[in-house]
């Protein structure tokens, strides 16, 4: 049976996502002030795909009231699972129940938490809700060559490298790859790897 966001009704059935290391709940209005911490960090915001050096309160309230009511956005807040703190944001974006796709986003905001397995248990848990109630079995991702954490996450989670945007990404006085990856049990059930 195929979830979508709407009606609310429907939200209950995904109100909290429990992985071995990481609870996501929907992201909520009193998370937005540290969001936007995070997300106008430099040292966060060269990974980021979007520029959201400059990023408002104000903007970000009106993107949150936008993924009220979008059906194709889902985003949640990742809590530490011992201690319930908030420590980063994911989402699924442009999902397309039609054509069962969907992109999927990540930040581990609280630097103190990376390199801890956090981000991993997030997408694995994120990845499951996306394929097994959702439906949706293909999930796509940008992420900058230079991100090797971000890449080493991907790959331990299923995504394998579907595309090469050579020099698409201007950042720090020097054009960078951007690498599509995509997650598609379907596509790669023959490869060994
Ligand atoms: C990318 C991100 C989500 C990963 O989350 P995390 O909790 O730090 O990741 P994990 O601890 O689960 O895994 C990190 C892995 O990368 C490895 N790693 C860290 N630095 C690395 C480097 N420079 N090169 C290669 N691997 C590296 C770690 O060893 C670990 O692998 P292992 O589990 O096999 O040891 C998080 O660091 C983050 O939010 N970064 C900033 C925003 C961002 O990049 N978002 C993604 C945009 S596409």
């Amino acid at each position: 049976m195929k979830i979508s966001k709407k009606p609310a009704e429907d939200i209950s059935h995904w109100k909290k996502l429990e992985g071995k290391r990481t609870l996501l709940r929907p992201l909520e209005r009193r998370d937005l002030r540290r969001s936007l911490l995070w997300l106008t960090d430099p040292i966060i915001n060269k990974y980021l795909s979007q520029n959201f050096k400059d990023l408002t309160e104000e903007q970000e309230e009106k993107w949150f009231s936008y993924i009220q009511d979008s059906e194709a956005d889902i985003v949640f807040a990742i809590l530490e699972k011992d201690s319930s703190d908030h420590i980063g944001n994911c989402s699924l974006n442009k999902i397309d129940h039609r054509n069962g796709k969907c992109e999927l986003g990540i930040v581990i905001g609280d630097k103190d938490h990376w390199n801890k397995g956090f981000g991993s248990d997030a997408v694995d848990t994120l990845v499951s809700f996306a394929v097994k109630d959702l439906e949706i079995p293909t999930i796509r991702l940008n992420v900058y060559v230079y991100n090797k954490r971000a890449i080493k996450v991907y790959k331990k989670c299923g995504f394998k490298l579907i595309k090469v945007l050579k020099k698409d990404h201007l950042y720090n006085g020097k054009y960078w790859d951007t690498l599509i990856m995509e997650y598609d049990p379907r596509l790669f059930q023959d490869d060994p790897q």
